[in-house]
């Protein structure tokens, strides 16, 4: 490759800039695609795709450009500051840390991590980023209604932008706020300026709600902390094909659980293991299956990816028009299947198509990323904080008006 360019620019230095113009469109055009894609088909024979690479190949395959992911992430690390608002009460909602256990511990995690990390500047002159402190899960523990809860987080938001010139200077295009419980997303979608302008973090991101993929970040929803051990390497006790119980809480939850509840490979339940059957029933399941079905709830995303990943479980995705963690750096197919809802019908036929060697690679590559999704205080390098640092650091404006 290096060998041809030189080549084309001795010939021509302008021809050679069109090219290099062109290809730097064909990349970015490439790297859009794949980043808004909403989940598209997947067949039996679409899975089969290029084994047989040496194992160096494989840290590569997991991310879609891993010299810019190094790169940048250094980059990231080195220069990213995010100022944080220091105003609202304390006592209330905006800046107390967060509980860090339970369904919505992403956005605790968040919330304790930015103040504990290198990014955290007091100097909102040197900020690349401002952090809207809100917790909406918060309010809506101590009982707030939606409609109240939207006019306190406008109000809020006005007091910032009448107090401090930071807002005007790009309307909000450089300000980001953090929500993992859906309440979160419904209370802001109030404040028109929040939707449109500032990046907003969360956990259920939909294509087919008001995500918007390449302005807004995904946070992936963990359960922390994990009641056994993370699984990998350990394929010989893998001997179920397919996994899932829970609520029946959503149309496809209960398509599943309609066709496959009584299946002799599918272990599918209709409801949740009560514990009454037993310790960590549920999450030694993980352990025995080699795919887990990962449908959405009263929302696209579930707690259930991140237990797949931790417990080695390759997730079966299937949830449409979920934009999934990352999705813009790591690869999903090399570590998932993502199917559309509409294969569930075919659930059964679709897993057991795919061969051996492509699930111990979806196996080994799943191990791999399970850093990518584990929340720490502190938070350590490449963890599920740096991973949302990096989104955002991708979203950084350089011009301010
Ligand atoms: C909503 O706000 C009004 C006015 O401040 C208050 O009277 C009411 O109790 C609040 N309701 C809830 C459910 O928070
Ligand atoms: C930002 O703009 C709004 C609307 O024009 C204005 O009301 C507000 O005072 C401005 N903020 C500052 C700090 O000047
Ligand atoms: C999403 O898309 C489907 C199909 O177009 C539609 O029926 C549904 O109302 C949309 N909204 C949500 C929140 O699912
Ligand atoms: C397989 O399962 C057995 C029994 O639970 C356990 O003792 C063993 O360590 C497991 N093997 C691996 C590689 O995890
Ligand atoms: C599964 O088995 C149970 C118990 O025999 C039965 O009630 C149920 O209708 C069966 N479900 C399907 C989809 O066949």
């Amino acid at each position: 490759m290096p060998a041809k360019f030189s080549n084309v620019i001795a010939i021509s230095p302008l021809y050679s800039l069109l090219i290099l113009a062109s290809l730097t469109l064909i990349a970015f055009t490439f790297l859009t695609y794949t980043s808004s894609l909403s989940p598209p088909a997947t067949s039996p024979s679409s899975k089969v795709v290029e084994r047989g690479e040496s194992d160096d190949s494989t840290y590569s395959q997991i991310y879609h450009y891993p010299e810019v992911f190094k790169l940048n992430y250094e980059a990231m690390e080195r220069d990213f500051k995010v100022y944080i608002y220091p105003d609202g009460d304390p006592n209330t909602f905006y800046q107390t840390p967060r509980k860090i256990t339970g369904k919505y511990a992403s956005e605790g995690y968040f919330f304790q991590n930015i103040r504990e990390s290198r990014f955290y500047t007091k100097d909102p002159e040197e900020a690349h980023m401002f952090f809207i402190p809100i917790s909406c899960h918060k309010m809506r523990g101590k009982g707030t209604s939606y409609e109240n809860m939207t006019v306190i987080v406008r109000d809020y938001l006005q007091s910032l932008i009448e107090k401090y010139p930071y807002w005007n200077r790009t309307l909000g295009a450089d300000h980001f706020f953090v929500t993992c419980h859906d309440v979160g997303a419904r209370a802001t979608e109030g404040n028109p300026y929040l939707v449109k302008n500032s990046i907003r973090v969360v956990c259920s991101p939909s294509y087919n709600v008001s995500f918007i993929p390449h302005k807004d970040v995904a946070l992936p929803q963990v359960l922390q902390p994990f009641a056994l051990p993370t699984g990998g390497n350990d394929i010989e006790n893998r001997t179920t094909l397919g996994f899932w119980a829970g609520h029946r809480n959503s149309k496809i939850r209960v398509i599943l659980a309609r066709v496959w509840e009584n299946d002799t490979e599918l272990d599918i339940h209709n409801n949740r293991i009560s514990r009454a059957t037993g310790h960590l029933v549920y999450q030694n399941k993980f352990y025995r299956t080699k795919f887990c079905v990962c449908p959405g709830g009263s929302q696209v995303n579930s707690a259930r990816i991140t237990d797949s990943i931790h417990y080695g479980c390759v997730p079966v995705i299937l949830s449409d028009h979920y934009d999934l963690p990352f999705n813009d750096i790591l690869n999903w197919r090399k570590f998932a299947v993502i199917l559309r809802e509409r294969d569930v019908y075919q659930l059964k036929d679709i897993l057991k198509a795919i061969p051996d060697t492509e699930f111990v690679a979806l196996h080994n590559n799943l191990v791999k990323i399970q850093k990518h999704f584990q929340w720490n205080t502190p938070p350590i390098r490449h963890d599920a904080f740096h991973m949302v640092m990096y989104e955002l650091w991708l979203r950084r404006h350089v011009i301010r008006y």
